[in-house]
């Protein structure tokens, strides 16, 4: 058994292209639930506005406040197959959007041995270093985010490393990772790979922006062992999403905008790739992360308690926030309106092939206060929106529109 599970497990490095000296922690979660909520983001709002895919434990919920509940020791099942991993982990969801301008979800597929997952979840890698260093592993309470919904180039997605898109030609591709979408049919789905920052300032278990925490090695990678800076002295486990969208029923040409660019736009409105984000509450069960971490575990974790996949599968949420996600839609879930570059709708001389009709959302979101002195949002930043305190100037060229009621956008 041990030595078939190490086999397995050198292909799952070979595969997530990782050096192998070094053991990774590699398990499989089903989905928990999708829908509308961002407990990170919008904390004890009953709908975020753009669409998750939502993974791990059953203390998911629109509030998760580190102060009331201690996730690892209060949940009471997770969809994870290490079951004392109550964490949940996040991201947007993919959709296709067809000529007609008409767009549907795009579902998950489980990962290669993971076939069996429910809704496809995601495969989560924890790796405590190549170098033979040690990591701290997270505390009861603390949760990060990584990436930015509102890019949507190069320039502003080069701040995060490791954001990246493989297109599957295989199951077993794990090389030509792009930092946007792929731009050509990939034959079995888009991995969409996620890593976090690797470096914790060793106090906080949270930040206004929910990353400014955390920090990549100051030089060299993570994988090469680079120091932490000294503003994050302390290594982190390196936290590693792995989602595959199953974009095999859109692989026909002839579906895709007549102009030849790729049909697939993420829930929060970016077809670009640019925004990719991944969200991370850490909710393991005791020190057992610790544990795992000390011991170098992969596949195989003597150290932890295991549970099947069909086992995870059972662990569900209903939706919260209850809404239509399914089928096709005009619109995408939280009316979320398509920014930065896209392809152009419909075609063949139809409606004259040209750019969509832009919807002109009504007046910009209140804000509550929003420092103006001197500061400027960059195109597709934030600009305003419930709750919202931060600057509210867009740059010269744009303007600031509502989304929807949670958040207005320099357009
Ligand atoms: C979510 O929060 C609500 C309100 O506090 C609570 O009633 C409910 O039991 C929570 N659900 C879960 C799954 O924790
Ligand atoms: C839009 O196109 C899709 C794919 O061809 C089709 O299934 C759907 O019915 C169309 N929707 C509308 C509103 O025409």
């Amino acid at each position: 058994m041990k030595v078939q599970q190490h086999n397995l497990l050198a292909a799952a490095l070979a595969l997530a292209g990782m050096p192998g000296a070094e053991a990774v922690l590699r398990f499989s979660c089903s989905e928990l639930v999708t829908e509308r909520l961002d407990p990170l983001v919008f904390p004890g709002v009953a709908q975020s506005p753009h669409l998750h895919q939502i993974v791990g434990g059953n203390m998911f919920n629109i509030t998760m406040d580190p102060t009331q509940h201690n996730i690892g020791e209060e949940a009471t099942c997770t969809t994870c197959t290490f079951s004392e991993d109550f964490s949940n982990y996040w991201t947007a969801t993919l959709f296709f959007r067809a000529r007609n301008g008409s767009y549907i979800r795009v579902p998950q597929r489980g990962n290669i041995d993971f076939e069996s997952a429910r809704g496809g979840g995601m495969t989560v890698y924890y790796a405590p270093g190549y170098q033979n260093q040690k990591v701290t592993a997270f505390r009861p309470g603390f949760r990060m985010i990584v990436g930015n919904p509102f890019y949507r180039t190069q320039a502003e997605a080069s701040k995060f490393r490791q954001l990246t898109f493989t297109c599957l030609d295989t199951l077993y591709t794990r090389t030509g990772e792009t930092t946007s979408m792929p731009t050509q049919p990939c034959r079995e789905g888009i991995m969409a790979n996620i890593r976090f920052p690797t470096c914790w300032d060793g106090v906080n278990l949270d930040s206004p922006d929910h990353m400014s925490h955390v920090a990549y090695p100051s030089s060299g990678t993570f994988e090469s062992g680079g120091p932490c800076p000294a503003s994050h002295p302390v290594r982190i486990p390196q936290l590693f999403y792995e989602v595959i969208w199953d974009t095999r029923q859109f692989n026909d040409r002839s579906l895709w905008p007549e102009d030849g660019s790729q049909p697939f736009v993420w829930s929060y409105g970016d077809f670009t790739g640019y925004g990719t984000h991944g969200d991370y509450v850490f909710g393991w069960k005791g020190d057992s992360l610790q544990r795992a971490m000390d011991a170098n575990c992969d596949v195989y974790c003597p150290q932890l308690r295991t549970q099947s996949i069909a086992q995870g599968n059972q662990c569900r949420q209903q939706q919260k926030v209850r809404e239509n996600i399914d089928g096709w839609l005009s619109k995408l879930p939280g009316d979320i309106e398509v920014t930065g570059p896209q392809p152009p709708i419909g075609g063949g001389g139809g409606n004259g092939g040209g750019n969509p009709t832009p919807t002109q959302p009504s007046q910009p979101a209140p804000t509550n206060g929003g420092g103006n002195s001197g500061c400027s949002v960059a195109k597709w930043g934030q600009c305003g929106g419930r709750g919202y305190t931060g600057c509210t100037r867009c740059a010269a060229g744009s303007t600031c529109r509502a989304q929807n009621e949670w958040y207005s956008q320099c357009l």
